[in-house]
Protein backbone atom coordinates (compact mmCIF):
# COMPACT_ATOMS: atom_id res chain seq x y z
CA UNK A 1 0.00 0.00 0.00
CA UNK A 2 1.10 3.68 -0.98
CA UNK A 3 2.15 6.03 1.70
CA UNK A 4 1.22 9.36 2.03
CA UNK A 5 4.31 10.82 1.28
CA UNK A 6 4.52 8.58 -2.29
CA UNK A 7 3.80 10.87 -5.02
CA UNK A 8 0.79 9.91 -7.20
CA UNK A 9 -0.64 11.09 -10.32
CA UNK A 10 -3.56 12.58 -9.71
CA UNK A 11 -4.58 13.00 -13.29
CA UNK A 12 -2.45 11.66 -16.49
CA UNK A 13 -1.24 15.27 -16.39
CA UNK A 14 -1.32 16.14 -13.04
CA UNK A 15 1.24 14.37 -10.51
CA UNK A 16 1.94 14.92 -7.36
CA UNK A 17 4.87 14.49 -4.80
CA UNK A 18 3.13 13.02 -2.12
CA UNK A 19 -0.73 12.36 -0.91
CA UNK A 20 -0.79 15.42 1.26
CA UNK A 21 -3.79 17.69 -0.17
CA UNK A 22 -4.85 21.32 1.12
CA UNK A 23 -8.62 20.77 1.13
CA UNK A 24 -10.62 24.26 -0.05
CA UNK A 25 -10.64 26.59 2.86
CA UNK A 26 -12.72 29.88 2.40
CA UNK A 27 -10.47 32.99 3.97
CA UNK A 28 -12.43 35.52 2.57
CA UNK A 29 -9.00 37.88 2.36
CA UNK A 30 -9.84 39.53 -1.15
CA UNK A 31 -11.38 42.84 -1.88
CA UNK A 32 -15.21 43.26 -1.88
CA UNK A 33 -15.13 43.33 -5.66
CA UNK A 34 -13.84 39.59 -5.48
CA UNK A 35 -10.54 40.59 -6.41
CA UNK A 36 -7.55 38.38 -4.53
CA UNK A 37 -5.02 40.15 -2.80
CA UNK A 38 -0.89 40.37 -2.40
CA UNK A 39 -1.41 38.24 0.81
CA UNK A 40 -3.27 35.71 -0.80
CA UNK A 41 -0.46 34.85 -2.63
CA UNK A 42 2.04 34.69 0.14
CA UNK A 43 -0.47 32.65 1.78
CA UNK A 44 -0.90 29.98 -1.04
CA UNK A 45 2.72 29.89 -1.56
CA UNK A 46 4.03 29.48 2.06
CA UNK A 47 1.87 26.00 2.09
CA UNK A 48 3.29 24.78 -1.88
CA UNK A 49 4.74 21.29 0.10
CA UNK A 50 0.97 20.22 -0.25
CA UNK A 51 0.61 17.60 -3.03
CA UNK A 52 -2.02 19.55 -4.67
CA UNK A 53 -3.52 23.02 -3.24
CA UNK A 54 -7.06 22.91 -3.67
CA UNK A 55 -8.56 27.07 -3.74
CA UNK A 56 -10.72 28.67 -1.45
CA UNK A 57 -14.30 28.26 -3.28
CA UNK A 58 -14.76 30.90 -5.78
CA UNK A 59 -17.51 32.71 -7.02
CA UNK A 60 -18.19 31.63 -11.11
CA UNK A 61 -20.58 35.00 -11.06
CA UNK A 62 -21.77 37.62 -8.67
CA UNK A 63 -24.90 35.44 -8.69
CA UNK A 64 -23.23 32.92 -7.47
CA UNK A 65 -20.96 34.77 -5.08
CA UNK A 66 -22.19 35.46 -1.44
CA UNK A 67 -19.40 35.46 1.09
CA UNK A 68 -17.69 38.83 2.06
CA UNK A 69 -14.83 39.05 0.69
CA UNK A 70 -14.55 35.75 -1.16
CA UNK A 71 -13.08 35.37 -4.64
CA UNK A 72 -14.08 35.41 -7.84
CA UNK A 73 -13.67 34.19 -11.39
CA UNK A 74 -16.18 35.53 -13.27
CA UNK A 75 -14.01 38.70 -15.05
CA UNK A 76 -10.62 39.57 -16.17
CA UNK A 77 -9.70 41.89 -13.08
CA UNK A 78 -10.00 38.55 -10.84
CA UNK A 79 -7.97 36.44 -13.78
CA UNK A 80 -5.47 39.00 -13.03
CA UNK A 81 -5.08 39.16 -9.63
CA UNK A 82 -4.78 35.30 -9.53
CA UNK A 83 -2.08 35.12 -11.60
CA UNK A 84 0.38 36.59 -9.08
CA UNK A 85 -0.78 33.76 -6.27
CA UNK A 86 -0.30 30.54 -9.20
CA UNK A 87 3.00 31.66 -10.12
CA UNK A 88 4.23 31.98 -6.58
CA UNK A 89 2.99 28.80 -6.05
CA UNK A 90 4.68 27.78 -9.11
CA UNK A 91 8.02 29.17 -8.10
CA UNK A 92 7.67 27.62 -4.29
CA UNK A 93 7.44 23.61 -6.16
CA UNK A 94 3.53 23.42 -5.68
CA UNK A 95 0.46 22.77 -7.80
CA UNK A 96 -2.73 24.82 -7.44
CA UNK A 97 -6.73 23.81 -8.46
CA UNK A 98 -9.61 26.67 -8.19
CA UNK A 99 -12.62 25.45 -6.46
CA UNK A 100 -15.51 26.66 -9.17
CA UNK A 101 -18.30 27.75 -6.87
CA UNK A 102 -22.35 29.05 -7.10
CA UNK A 103 -23.45 29.23 -3.39
CA UNK A 104 -27.20 28.57 -4.45
CA UNK A 105 -29.28 29.89 -2.15
CA UNK A 106 -27.05 30.32 0.28
CA UNK A 107 -26.44 33.63 -0.39
CA UNK A 108 -27.92 36.93 0.31
CA UNK A 109 -29.18 39.71 -1.91
CA UNK A 110 -27.52 42.40 0.41
CA UNK A 111 -24.39 41.16 -1.03
CA UNK A 112 -25.49 40.01 -4.86
CA UNK A 113 -27.59 42.58 -5.12
CA UNK A 114 -30.29 39.78 -6.83
CA UNK A 115 -32.87 37.19 -5.34
CA UNK A 116 -31.21 33.80 -4.37
CA UNK A 117 -31.02 30.89 -7.44
CA UNK A 118 -31.98 27.51 -6.53
CA UNK A 119 -33.42 24.56 -7.81
CA UNK A 120 -36.76 24.82 -5.83
CA UNK A 121 -38.13 27.79 -3.85
CA UNK A 122 -37.05 26.74 -0.72
CA UNK A 123 -35.60 28.62 2.04
CA UNK A 124 -32.60 27.27 3.71
CA UNK A 125 -32.48 27.19 7.51
CA UNK A 126 -30.77 29.82 9.51
CA UNK A 127 -28.58 32.68 8.26
CA UNK A 128 -26.22 34.26 5.40
CA UNK A 129 -23.20 36.29 6.06
CA UNK A 130 -23.36 39.62 4.67
CA UNK A 131 -21.13 42.57 4.91
CA UNK A 132 -23.28 43.92 7.51
CA UNK A 133 -23.65 40.80 9.95
CA UNK A 134 -26.00 37.91 9.60
CA UNK A 135 -29.08 37.73 7.99
CA UNK A 136 -31.98 35.44 7.51
CA UNK A 137 -31.85 33.36 4.30
CA UNK A 138 -34.71 34.97 1.86
CA UNK A 139 -36.30 32.58 -0.09
CA UNK A 140 -35.04 31.40 -3.46
CA UNK A 141 -36.33 31.87 -7.22
CA UNK A 142 -36.55 28.06 -8.62
CA UNK A 143 -34.17 27.84 -11.81
CA UNK A 144 -35.58 27.72 -15.02
CA UNK A 145 -34.15 26.26 -18.13
CA UNK A 146 -33.10 29.71 -19.41
CA UNK A 147 -31.02 30.24 -15.86
CA UNK A 148 -29.66 26.86 -16.22
CA UNK A 149 -28.36 27.72 -19.23
CA UNK A 150 -26.92 30.67 -18.42
CA UNK A 151 -25.60 28.99 -14.99
CA UNK A 152 -24.02 26.47 -17.40
CA UNK A 153 -22.21 29.52 -19.63
CA UNK A 154 -20.58 30.78 -16.57
CA UNK A 155 -19.12 27.43 -15.17
CA UNK A 156 -17.76 27.89 -18.93
CA UNK A 157 -16.18 31.47 -18.48
CA UNK A 158 -15.14 30.63 -14.91
CA UNK A 159 -13.15 27.21 -15.99
CA UNK A 160 -11.63 29.41 -18.99
CA UNK A 161 -10.72 32.02 -17.01
CA UNK A 162 -9.24 29.81 -14.46
CA UNK A 163 -6.98 28.22 -16.74
CA UNK A 164 -6.45 31.67 -17.96
CA UNK A 165 -4.98 32.22 -14.55
CA UNK A 166 -2.55 30.19 -14.34
CA UNK A 167 -4.28 26.93 -12.19
CA UNK A 168 -3.33 23.44 -13.27
CA UNK A 169 -6.79 22.50 -13.25
CA UNK A 170 -10.52 23.39 -11.21
CA UNK A 171 -12.49 21.39 -8.64
CA UNK A 172 -15.93 21.69 -9.13
CA UNK A 173 -17.67 22.66 -5.65
CA UNK A 174 -20.25 19.90 -5.93
CA UNK A 175 -20.56 19.35 -1.78
CA UNK A 176 -21.76 21.07 1.44
CA UNK A 177 -25.76 22.49 0.32
CA UNK A 178 -24.17 25.00 -2.32
CA UNK A 179 -26.13 25.07 -5.71
CA UNK A 180 -24.82 21.78 -7.30
CA UNK A 181 -25.98 20.17 -3.96
CA UNK A 182 -29.11 21.31 -3.66
CA UNK A 183 -29.83 19.52 -7.10
CA UNK A 184 -28.61 16.12 -6.03
CA UNK A 185 -30.61 16.25 -3.11
CA UNK A 186 -34.00 15.36 -1.89
CA UNK A 187 -34.94 18.08 0.23
CA UNK A 188 -33.80 21.11 -1.78
CA UNK A 189 -34.74 19.61 -4.94
CA UNK A 190 -39.10 19.40 -5.32
CA UNK A 191 -38.78 19.84 -9.17
CA UNK A 192 -40.71 18.32 -11.85
CA UNK A 193 -39.01 18.44 -14.46
CA UNK A 194 -35.98 16.82 -16.10
CA UNK A 195 -33.63 18.15 -13.08
CA UNK A 196 -35.71 16.54 -10.24
CA UNK A 197 -37.75 13.68 -9.00
CA UNK A 198 -35.49 10.58 -9.34
CA UNK A 199 -31.85 10.09 -8.45
CA UNK A 200 -30.92 9.92 -12.09
CA UNK A 201 -32.75 13.15 -12.58
CA UNK A 202 -31.02 14.86 -9.88
CA UNK A 203 -28.14 13.83 -10.70
CA UNK A 204 -28.39 15.26 -14.21
CA UNK A 205 -27.23 19.08 -12.94
CA UNK A 206 -24.28 17.76 -11.99
CA UNK A 207 -23.24 15.67 -14.67
CA UNK A 208 -23.94 19.13 -17.26
CA UNK A 209 -22.13 21.12 -15.31
CA UNK A 210 -18.89 18.27 -15.52
CA UNK A 211 -19.34 18.15 -18.77
CA UNK A 212 -19.44 21.90 -19.42
CA UNK A 213 -16.26 22.36 -17.79
CA UNK A 214 -14.54 19.22 -19.27
CA UNK A 215 -15.58 20.66 -22.72
CA UNK A 216 -13.82 24.17 -21.90
CA UNK A 217 -10.35 22.72 -20.13
CA UNK A 218 -10.35 19.11 -20.97
CA UNK A 219 -10.74 16.18 -18.96
CA UNK A 220 -7.31 15.64 -17.17
CA UNK A 221 -7.55 19.06 -15.51
CA UNK A 222 -11.09 18.60 -13.89
CA UNK A 223 -11.90 16.83 -10.49
CA UNK A 224 -15.23 17.24 -8.62
CA UNK A 225 -15.78 17.57 -4.60
CA UNK A 226 -18.96 16.49 -2.82
CA UNK A 227 -20.03 15.61 0.46
CA UNK A 228 -22.30 12.64 0.70
CA UNK A 229 -23.13 11.69 4.04
CA UNK A 230 -24.90 13.93 6.24
CA UNK A 231 -27.52 17.14 6.47
CA UNK A 232 -25.46 20.27 5.58
CA UNK A 233 -27.19 23.76 5.22
CA UNK A 234 -30.62 22.17 4.72
CA UNK A 235 -29.69 19.32 2.13
CA UNK A 236 -30.78 16.37 3.12
CA UNK A 237 -31.13 12.55 1.23
CA UNK A 238 -32.87 10.04 2.87
CA UNK A 239 -31.28 7.64 0.15
CA UNK A 240 -27.27 9.26 0.62
CA UNK A 241 -25.65 6.19 -0.46
CA UNK A 242 -27.75 5.10 -3.56
CA UNK A 243 -27.50 8.96 -4.96
CA UNK A 244 -24.13 9.57 -4.78
CA UNK A 245 -23.75 6.04 -6.02
CA UNK A 246 -25.28 7.10 -9.39
CA UNK A 247 -23.34 10.63 -9.22
CA UNK A 248 -20.02 8.46 -8.97
CA UNK A 249 -21.27 6.81 -12.21
CA UNK A 250 -22.00 10.02 -13.58
CA UNK A 251 -18.73 10.94 -13.18
CA UNK A 252 -16.96 7.92 -14.34
CA UNK A 253 -18.98 8.18 -17.61
CA UNK A 254 -17.69 11.27 -18.22
CA UNK A 255 -14.20 10.44 -17.54
CA UNK A 256 -13.33 12.97 -14.45
CA UNK A 257 -9.78 11.54 -12.86
CA UNK A 258 -10.52 12.38 -9.57
CA UNK A 259 -13.31 13.42 -7.03
CA UNK A 260 -13.00 14.51 -3.47
CA UNK A 261 -15.26 13.70 -0.43
CA UNK A 262 -15.96 15.26 2.75
CA UNK A 263 -17.18 12.30 5.18
CA UNK A 264 -17.00 12.88 8.30
CA UNK A 265 -18.09 10.36 11.04
CA UNK A 266 -20.29 10.69 14.25
CA UNK A 267 -17.31 12.22 16.26
CA UNK A 268 -16.30 14.49 13.39
CA UNK A 269 -15.35 18.17 14.79
CA UNK A 270 -16.75 19.82 11.41
CA UNK A 271 -20.25 18.73 11.01
CA UNK A 272 -20.86 15.34 12.12
CA UNK A 273 -23.09 12.81 11.68
CA UNK A 274 -24.81 9.45 12.13
CA UNK A 275 -25.15 8.50 8.03
CA UNK A 276 -23.25 6.11 7.14
CA UNK A 277 -19.73 6.66 4.82
CA UNK A 278 -21.22 6.52 0.75
CA UNK A 279 -16.98 5.97 0.01
CA UNK A 280 -16.92 2.33 -0.08
CA UNK A 281 -19.82 1.81 -2.35
CA UNK A 282 -18.28 5.30 -4.81
CA UNK A 283 -15.15 3.34 -4.59
CA UNK A 284 -17.22 0.73 -6.81
CA UNK A 285 -18.46 2.77 -8.98
CA UNK A 286 -15.40 5.47 -9.57
CA UNK A 287 -12.21 3.97 -11.24
CA UNK A 288 -10.22 7.55 -11.15
CA UNK A 289 -8.60 8.64 -7.97
CA UNK A 290 -10.70 9.12 -4.60
CA UNK A 291 -9.32 11.77 -1.91
CA UNK A 292 -11.00 11.72 1.91
CA UNK A 293 -11.37 14.81 3.62
CA UNK A 294 -12.30 15.49 7.43
CA UNK A 295 -11.16 15.21 10.65
CA UNK A 296 -7.47 13.22 9.33
CA UNK A 297 -4.60 12.86 11.28
CA UNK A 298 -0.93 11.29 10.57
CA UNK A 299 -2.45 7.60 11.58
CA UNK A 300 -5.94 8.06 10.13
CA UNK A 301 -4.97 9.30 6.90
CA UNK A 302 -2.33 6.49 6.37
CA UNK A 303 -5.27 3.75 7.59
CA UNK A 304 -7.55 5.05 4.81
CA UNK A 305 -4.50 4.45 1.87
CA UNK A 306 -4.30 1.23 3.96
CA UNK A 307 -7.57 0.03 3.35
CA UNK A 308 -7.89 0.95 -0.71
CA UNK A 309 -10.72 3.28 -0.18
CA UNK A 310 -8.62 6.89 -0.23
CA UNK A 311 -5.55 7.49 -2.90
CA UNK A 312 -4.64 10.64 -0.80
CA UNK A 313 -6.27 12.40 1.78
CA UNK A 314 -7.01 16.26 1.92
CA UNK A 315 -6.58 19.04 5.56
CA UNK A 316 -8.27 21.63 6.04
CA UNK A 317 -7.70 23.36 9.48
CA UNK A 318 -4.34 21.76 10.33
CA UNK A 319 -2.93 23.15 6.86
CA UNK A 320 -4.52 26.67 7.71
CA UNK A 321 -2.41 26.35 10.96
CA UNK A 322 0.50 24.70 9.76
CA UNK A 323 2.21 26.01 6.90
CA UNK A 324 5.11 22.96 6.69
CA UNK A 325 2.24 20.50 7.35
CA UNK A 326 4.11 17.67 5.02
CA UNK A 327 7.27 17.96 6.77
CA UNK A 328 5.63 18.30 10.10
CA UNK A 329 3.46 14.58 9.25
CA UNK A 330 7.35 13.15 7.61
CA UNK A 331 8.94 14.35 11.13
CA UNK A 332 6.44 13.12 13.77
CA UNK A 333 6.64 16.91 15.16
CA UNK A 334 3.94 18.71 17.12
CA UNK A 335 0.91 20.89 15.18
CA UNK A 336 0.41 24.32 15.76
CA UNK A 337 -3.74 24.65 16.74
CA UNK A 338 -6.07 26.53 14.17
CA UNK A 339 -7.54 29.83 15.69
CA UNK A 340 -11.30 29.79 14.58
CA UNK A 341 -11.53 33.70 15.15
CA UNK A 342 -9.27 34.72 12.60
CA UNK A 343 -10.89 32.05 9.97
CA UNK A 344 -12.51 34.70 8.26
CA UNK A 345 -11.35 38.13 9.59
CA UNK A 346 -9.23 40.38 7.49
CA UNK A 347 -5.80 40.69 6.77
CA UNK A 348 -2.29 38.83 7.88
CA UNK A 349 -3.25 38.25 11.61
CA UNK A 350 -3.79 34.41 12.00
CA UNK A 351 -3.51 34.17 8.09
CA UNK A 352 0.22 33.94 7.18
CA UNK A 353 1.53 34.29 10.69
CA UNK A 354 1.61 30.77 11.58
CA UNK A 355 4.83 29.74 12.28
CA UNK A 356 7.03 26.95 10.75
CA UNK A 357 9.36 24.65 12.12
CA UNK A 358 12.24 26.26 11.60
CA UNK A 359 10.40 29.78 12.29
CA UNK A 360 10.03 27.77 15.85
CA UNK A 361 13.42 27.05 16.32
C1 LIG B 1 -12.55 28.10 7.62
C2 LIG B 1 -13.12 27.05 6.73
C3 LIG B 1 -13.40 27.35 5.41
C4 LIG B 1 -13.88 26.37 4.54
N1 LIG B 1 -14.10 26.68 3.23
C5 LIG B 1 -14.44 25.72 2.35
C6 LIG B 1 -14.52 26.00 0.96
O1 LIG B 1 -14.26 27.13 0.51
N2 LIG B 1 -14.90 24.99 0.13
C7 LIG B 1 -15.19 23.74 0.60
O2 LIG B 1 -15.52 22.86 -0.21
N3 LIG B 1 -15.09 23.44 1.91
C8 LIG B 1 -14.70 24.39 2.79
N4 LIG B 1 -14.52 24.07 4.12
C9 LIG B 1 -14.54 22.66 4.52
C10 LIG B 1 -13.10 22.11 4.52
O3 LIG B 1 -12.61 21.98 3.20
C11 LIG B 1 -13.01 20.74 5.20
O4 LIG B 1 -13.97 19.91 4.60
C12 LIG B 1 -13.28 20.81 6.71
O5 LIG B 1 -12.44 21.80 7.29
C13 LIG B 1 -13.04 19.47 7.39
O6 LIG B 1 -11.70 19.03 7.14
P1 LIG B 1 -10.55 19.15 8.30
O7 LIG B 1 -11.05 18.32 9.45
O8 LIG B 1 -9.31 18.58 7.67
O9 LIG B 1 -10.43 20.59 8.66
C14 LIG B 1 -14.09 25.05 5.01
C15 LIG B 1 -13.84 24.76 6.35
C16 LIG B 1 -13.35 25.73 7.21
C17 LIG B 1 -13.03 25.36 8.64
Amino acid sequence: MPSLFDPIALTPTLSLPNRILMAPLTRGRATREAVPTEVMAEYYAQRADAGLIISEATGISREGLGWPNAPGIWNEEQVEGWKPITDAVHERGGRMVLQLWHMGRMVHSAVTGRQPLAPSPITPPGEAHSYNGKLPFEQPRGATADDIKRVLDDYSRAARNAIAAGFDGVQIHGANGYLIDEFLRSSSNQREDDYGGPIASRVRFLGEVARRVVAEVGVERVGVRLSPNGAVNGCDDPDHIALFNAAATELEKIGIPWIELREPGPQSSFRPTEQQPASPAMRRAFSGKIVLNSDYKLTSAQAKLDEGIADAISFGRTFIANPDLVERLKTGSALNRWDVDTFYTPGPKGYVDYPTLDEAA
